[in-house]
């Protein structure tokens, strides 16, 4: 038979690694950008946080896929490319796989290649007429995607991962990413909802120590790749929700005064100083809508579960 997974490796430049991480860590408030979470065991243990009874994203989003699923697949109509931005498992797509209409090829893109690769050939087994191409790159800027013109192209991505963006940021990527579509074509999101901070805060301070392992996993990542210092040991996970900002931070707290070193450059740490890792931001319906309306896209309609805790948007390209 025919191979259905070809890879398109546009995610090789680990300067540019360097370079962020270094910019990041000599900010005044420290920082680091959250796709440093996933290397191979970062992916993994994402899937993890996906199981722990807290984390109601994961299954809120599948369980809206699966109940909407035609609904969802009457709005797209009939589609050649479905493209999906942070990939990870590709468990979400999986509902969509099976009601869209006239679906030929699926474009997974993941910065994680390990992972992206072994979960392209894992679905090509369940889907083996389904053509996968796996693209490993950074989704942040733009990307020179292997799509045929004039093919109908939906966008999918889920879990809120549009959350990590500053708005600011998520407008620009929102933009971006209608300058890869045509007239007609479609944009599928993840958003998760403003609600109860006790809610929010349980969904991220699990109680098995997932997400706390998962967040000390960019030290780690960091040391692996850069050459870091970083006693994991050492540093503490912190997560809360800011209301006034309507986002989740996650930092790492540092347990004591301290030095690290990455790439010959010291870092300073002094106790209870903290790196800020992670931002999800939380959208209620009207102001997501409102954030694609100003970033080319036209809202058709937006599916959500009984306790609005989550939604999912489907977006068209606005005509001009
Ligand atoms: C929060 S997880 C979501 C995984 C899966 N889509 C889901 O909804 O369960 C984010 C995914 O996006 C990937 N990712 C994060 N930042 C990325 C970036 N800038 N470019 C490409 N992939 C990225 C991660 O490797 C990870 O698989």
């Amino acid at each position: 038979m025919r191979q259905q997974v070809e890879s398109f490796d546009m995610y090789t430049d680990q300067q540019n690694m360097l370079q962020e991480v270094l910019h990041g860590l000599a900010q005044p408030q420290k920082v680091l950008q959250a796709k440093y979470f996933y290397d191979q065991t970062g992916s993994e243990l994402f899937e993890q946080i996906t199981q722990q009874p807290e984390y109601y994203l994961t299954r809120t989003e599948i369980d809206i896929l699966s109940e909407y699923q035609s609904a969802i697949a009457d709005c797209i109509g009939p589609v050649h490319t479905l493209i999906e931005y942070g990939s990870g498992s590709s468990r979400k797509i999986k509902s969509l796989l099976s009601s869209l209409h006239q679906l030929e090829q699926y474009m997974p893109i993941d910065i994680s290649k390990d992972f992206l690769i072994q979960s392209a050939h894992q679905l090509s087994k369940d889907y083996p007429s389904l053509r996968i191409k796996a693209v490993c790159g950074d989704y942040s800027a733009p990307l020179l995607l292997p799509v045929e013109e004039k093919q109908k192209k939906v966008i999918f991505f889920p879990g809120s991962t549009i959350g990590n963006f500053h708005p600011q940021e998520a407008a620009d990527f929102l933009q971006q990413s209608s300058q890869l579509l045509e007239k007609g074509d479609g944009f599928l999101i993840g958003i998760d909802t403003k609600k109860e901070a006790s809610v929010l805060h349980a969904a991220y301070n699990d109680q098995a120590g997932i997400t706390a392992q998962f967040n000390l996993n960019i030290l780690r990542h960091i040391n692996g790749s850069l050459n870091g210092t970083f006693d994991v040991d050492l540093f503490e996970d912190v997560a809360f929700y800011n209301e006034q900002q309507g986002r989740i931070e996650m930092h790492l707290k540092s347990r004591i005064d301290q030095i690290v070193t990455i790439a010959d450059q010291r870092f300073t740490f002094k106790k209870d100083e903290t790196i800020h890792t992670e931002n999800s931001y939380k959208y209620s319906q009207e102001e997501f809508q409102w954030l694609a309306k100003q970033n080319g896209f036209t809202p058709i309609r937006c599916f959500t579960d009984p306790q609005h805790h989550f939604s999912v948007h489907y977006l068209e390209k606005t005509r001009v």
